[in-house]
C-alpha cells in the first residue's frame, strides 16, 4: 500500500491524508481556501473531537481572518473575510426541517463557502457537488482526512 500522507489532491479536491497535529489539519483547511470554488459546500463529518473545527478555522485564516469560535451553541457563525464563510455546527440541529425555515440554505448560493459540522443532520438538503470530508481519530494526535465529491 502506498503512503497516505501525499495523497491529498488538491487539484480535483479529493483523496486523503493524515495529520499528525492540529497545526497541519490547520494547514489543510488554509490549502482548501486557495482551491475551493465560490459557493462551495463543505460537508464535515466525524466524532466529537475529529477535528472539524479546526480544519475550518484553518480554512477560514485563509481568507484572512484570525480568531474563529466555536459554533456549539450558535448553529451558524459568519466570518467575512476575502471569501465569507458560513460555519455551521448542526450538532443540536432537532430536525432537517429547521435548517430551512431558519433560512440557512439561502446562505449556500450567497457567493461565500459553507463549512458545515455535523453535516449528516441535513442528509436531503446536501447538493451532489458538495466537498466531503471526514475526519477520523487514528490516535491522540493522528488524524485521517478524506475528501469526495457528492452529496450523501
Ligand atoms: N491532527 C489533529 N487534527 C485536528 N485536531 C487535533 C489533531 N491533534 C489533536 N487535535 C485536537 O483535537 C481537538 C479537535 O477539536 P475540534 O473542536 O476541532 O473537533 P470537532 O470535530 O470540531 O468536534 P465537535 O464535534 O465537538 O465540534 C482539538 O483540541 C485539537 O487541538
Ligand atoms: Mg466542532
Amino acid at each position: 500500500m502506498r503512503r497516505e500522507r501525499s495523497r491529498l489532491n488538491l487539484n480535483n479536491l479529493s483523496g486523503s491524508s493524515i495529520t499528525a497535529s492540529a497545526e497541519e489539519t490547520e494547514s489543510v483547511g488554509k490549502a482548501l481556501s486557495k482551491v475551493l470554488p465560490v459557493n462551495a459546500i463543505v460537508a464535515l463529518f466525524g466524532d466529537l473531537g475529529s477535528g472539524k473545527t479546526t480544519l475550518v478555522r484553518g480554512l477560514v485564516q485563509g481568507y484572512g481572518t484570525n480568531s474563529i469560535s466555536s459554533p456549539t451553541f450558535t448553529l451558524l457563525n459568519i466570518y467575512e473575510g476575502e471569501k465569507t464563510v458560513y460555519h455551521f455546527d448542526l450538532y443540536r440541529l432537532p430536525k432537517e426541517e429547521e435548517f430551512v425555515a431558519a433560512g440557512f440554505d439561502e446562505h449556500f448560493t450567497a457567493g461565500g463557502i459553507c463549512c458545515i459540522e455535523w453535516a449528516e443532520r441535513i442528509p436531503s438538503l446536501l447538493p451532489q457537488d458538495a466537498f466531503n470530508i471526514r475526519l477520523t481519530c487514528l490516535g491522540d494526535e493522528k488524524r485521517k482526512i478524506e475528501i469526495t465529491r457528492g452529496g450523501k
